[in-house]
C-alpha cells in the first residue's frame, strides 16, 4: 500500500537516506519530553511567531501531547501546498538535501532530544524539524520558495555560490524574521524551536538588518554562537524574488 512515507517523485541522491519513522516505538518519555517543548515555546511564540507560522500549526494539526507522525502531519500539508514531510536518517549531503526541496520533501529527522538537552541539540532532531520548520510549509508563497530554493541549488555546481546560497537559507528559512504591524516576528526555524536564540532577538540582541540580497549573500555566520546581524522581510513574497533574482545571476 502506498503511504505518505513514499514519495512520488522518484529520487535518486536522497533515496539511500530514506527511512520509515517507527512511531509505535516513541516511548511515554519522549512523548513528554515533546510535550515539555512545546509548552516551553508556545507562550513566546503566540506573541513573537508570525501568524503564517502561527496558522501552519494549526493547519497541520500539531499537537503538544504527542511527538507526530509525519504520515499524518503530510496528509494535511500536501493537499495544501504539496509538501510532504518524509523521515531521513539524519543530516543529508546537499545534492540529496535539494533533490528533496525541490521535489516538496522535507528532510525530516525522527529522533528526538533528551530532557539533558532541551534547549540545544548540535544536529537537528524531529522538533527543530517539524515544529521549527513544518508549519511554514502550509503558506503557499512560502512553500514556493523554498521548492523554488532547492531547485536552483540543485543546478548549482560552483561551490562558492553554494555557500552564497547557503547563506540565503540560513538567514530565512532557519534564522528569518519579518516586519509584521510595525514589530519584528519570527519565523526561521533556529528562532521558533529554540527558547535562547528566540528570547536573544526579543531582548534586542541582533542587529536587525532590512533584507538585502546582495548583503545576505555575503554575510558570513556563525553556528556555534547567537546570531549577531538577522535580516527583516516585509513579506513572503520578498524571499521568493531574491530566490529568483539570485537564480538569475548564478545559474548562467
Ligand atoms: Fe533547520
Amino acid at each position: 500500500m502506498k503511504t505518505a512515507a513514499t514519495p512520488d517523485v522518484k529520487l535518486v541522491a536522497a533515496k539511500p537516506f530514506l527511512i520509515q519513522q517507527d512511531w509505535k516505538t516513541y516511548t511515554p518519555e519522549q512523548h513528554a519530553v515533546w510535550t515539555e517543548l512545546v509548552r516551553r515555546r508556545m507562550p513566546q511564540l503566540r506573541e513573537h511567531a508570525c501568524q503564517e507560522y502561527l496558522d501552519g500549526v494549526e493547519i497541520i494539526g500539531l499537537r503538544e501531547d504527542q511527538i507526530p507522525e509525519l504520515a499524518a502531519i503530510s496528509s494535511r500539508l500536501q493537499p495544501r501546498t504539496g509538501w510532504q514531510s518524509m523521515p531521513v536518517s539524519g543530516f543529508l549531503p546537499p545534492d540529496a538535501f535539494f533533490e528533496m526541496l525541490a521535489a516538496r520533501l522535507f528532510p525530516t529527522t525522527t529522533w528526538l532530544r533528551s530532557r539533558e538537552s532541551l534547549e540545544y541539540t548540535p544536529e537537528p532532531d524531529i522538533f527543530h524539524d517539524v515544529f521549527g520548520h513544518v508549519p511554514m510549509h502550509a503558506h503557499p508563497v512560502f512553500a514556493d520558495f523554498l521548492q523554488h530554493y532547492g531547485k536552483v541549488c540543485a543546478a548549482l555546481e560552483d561551490q562558492e555560490d553554494l555557500e552564497r546560497m547557503g547563506r540565503l537559507f540560513w538567514f530565512t528559512v532557519e534564522f528569518g524574521v519579518i516586519r509584521q504591524n510595525g514589530r519584528i516576528k519570527v519565523y526561521g526555524s533556529g528562532l521558533i524551536s529554540s527558547h535562547g536564540e528566540c528570547t536573544h532577538v526579543i531582548e534586542g540582541g541582533p542587529e536587525i538588518r532590512d533584507f538585502d540580497l546582495d548583503r545576505v549573500l555575503e554575510q558570513r555566520f556563525s553556528t556555534s554562537e547567537m546570531q549577531k546581524v538577522l535580516y527583516a522581510v516585509e513579506s513572503f513574497e520578498q524571499i521568493y524574488e531574491a530566490t529568483q533574482e539570485a537564480e538569475r545571476r548564478l545559474c548562467r
